[in-house]
This record gives C-alpha cells, sequence and structure tokens, in this order.
C-alpha cells in the first residue's frame, strides 16, 4: 500500500458534466464507452471521475426551490442526483470501483490509494463537481483536471447568444479566473462555465485544466493521456504535452 502522505504519480481528475452524462439520446450507448474508457486508463494511472447532477439536479432543485427549501437543502438535493450518476458509471464498469460513490475527498483520496478508477458525485454543500474535482487534483496533486461538457472550451463570448464567438484555445490561469468569476454567482443549481472555487484552487495550485466537449470520446481519451486535443487548455505551458 503507497503510504498516505505520498502522491499517487500521474494522476488525472476527470469532472464529467450532469449535461455530457444524460442528454436522453444514445445515453446508454454513450455511457458505456465512457465506462470501458474509464475502465482501461484506470488501470494505466491513478484516475478519480466526478459526475454532474445535470437538467435532473436542476428539475429537482426547482421543484425544492418552489417548496421554499433553503439554498442547502437544494444543494443537498443535488448533490444525491449527482451520486445517482456515479452509482450508474460506477455499476457499469465494476468492480473493484466501488460501487457506492465515496461521499467526501477524504474517502476518495483513501480508495485511490487502493482502486482505479473511483468514480464520485459531489461532497458538501456550497460548490458543484467541478469545485470536487479541483480538491482531489490538489489533495492527490494531479498532473492535470480534465473538465469534460457540452462546449468545445472556452469561448470570448456566449457562442448560444453570439454565433461569431470565438473558442480560447490556451489562456493563462489569472485571465481563466476572472472569465469564470464573471459567469457565477453560488445560488443552487447554476449552470457555472465553471466552478469559482475550481478556479481559485487550480490556480493556487498551477494545476492545468483541459476544457472540452466530453461526448467526444476519443478527443477526452487524447486530453486524459496529456496528448493535443480540440479544446482549451488552461495553464498550459506548450513543452508539457505528452504526445
Ligand atoms: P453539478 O456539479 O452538476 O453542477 O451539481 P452544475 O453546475 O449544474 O454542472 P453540470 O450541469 O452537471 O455540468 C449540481 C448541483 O448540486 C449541488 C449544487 O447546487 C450544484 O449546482 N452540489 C453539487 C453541491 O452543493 N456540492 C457538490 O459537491 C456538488
Amino acid at each position: 500500500m503507497t503510504p498516505s502522505t505520498e502522491p499517487l504519480t500521474g494522476t488525472v481528475a476527470l469532472s464529467v458534466g450532469g449535461s455530457v452524462l444524460t442528454t436522453g439520446s444514445d445515453d446508454a450507448e454513450y455511457l458505456g464507452r465512457l465506462a470501458d474508457l474509464l475502465k482501461k486508463r484506470g488501470r494505466e494511472f491513478p484516475l478519480v471521475v466526478t459526475t454532474g447532477g445535470g437538467r435532473t439536479a436542476r428539475d429537482y432543485i426547482r421543484l425544492g426551490r418552489a417548496l421554499g427549501l433553503t439554498e442547502v437543502e437544494l444543494d443537498e438535493v443535488g448533490i444525491d442526483v449527482t451520486r445517482l450518476h456515479a452509482r450508474l458509471l460506477a455499476a457499469r464498469i465494476g468492480a473493484p470501483t466501488p460501487a457506492t460513490p465515496p461521499t467526501t475527498v477524504a474517502e476518495a483520496v483513501r480508495e485511490l490509494r487502493h482502486v482505479s478508477p473511483v468514480i464520485l458525485g459531489g461532497t458538501e454543500p456550497g460548490h458543484t463537481t467541478d469545485g470536487v474535482a479541483a480538491l482531489l487534483a490538489v489533495r492527490l496533486r494531479a498532473v492535470r483536471v480534465v473538465n469534460a461538457t457540452r462546449v468545445d472550451g472556452l469561448f470570448d463570448a456566449d457562442p448560444k447568444q453570439h454565433p461569431e464567438a470565438k473558442r480560447i484555445d490556451r489562456l493563462g490561469f489569472e485571465e481563466f479566473r476572472r472569465i469564470v468569476q464573471r459567469g457565477s454567482s453560488g445560488e443552487a443549481g447554476q449552470e457555472f462555465l465553471f466552478d469559482r472555487l475550481a478556479a481559485d484552487v487550480l490556480s493556487r495550485a498551477a494545476i492545468p485544466v483541459s476544457i472540452l466537449d466530453g461526448r467526444d470520446l476519443d478527443n477526452l481519451d487524447a486530453a486524459l493521456l496529456g496528448r493535443r486535443f480540440r479544446g482549451t487548455s488552461v495553464g498550459t505551458p506548450t513543452t508539457d504535452r505528452r504526445g
């Protein structure tokens, strides 16, 4: 067993948005192929994966808000949905990946010393699963965080409203933090560009972030391996590329 103070070499933290996991079309096929990919790469290097809640979480949060639940209670509703997605993916991957997702960062770190991949949802109120992936990455001294979302990376304007918006292929941590801060207020279920907490802790620890469309599994695989991918690279010097 690796002593608990030693970093696990080559760890990658992946955050998969809920909007990637369930779209209403070909989800079983996609989740099966994603599970196969995570199982394969998880055997090659320590891999920890967080799963978001997506539309399902937002639907329940809306319902809870209409019932007068507090923001903390709404966050807890969201966390339960993220854990549902983690359980689905973990069950498809199979043993030894824990079928019941770890509920804290510390527990996930402990599990990863024995087993890879480890899949989990949210942990506590106040952030999103991107935040959990970032905290894990810092604890584990990960080589990178991969953020799998439904867009092709970060854009210089909202591509839904501005079709001429251009993808930013590469940017530094300071600019990244500025862009993320502009787009988040901290309410339960809000659709963040990227979690503010995550952007802050990753910038402080100088852990590079790769942002890409998670439905393209070849592209996701390239990013997991540290190879060239289509999307946005945050804080990655050009010399830091493996393939
Ligand atoms: P998500 O991580 O799914 O957030 O958590 P999101 O921004 O909606 O991301 P996508 O759309 O899946 O990519 C859903 C909600 O669950 C609560 C928050 O309210 C969050 O908005 N949550 C999640 C927490 O409070 N703590 C956590 O650790 C995780």
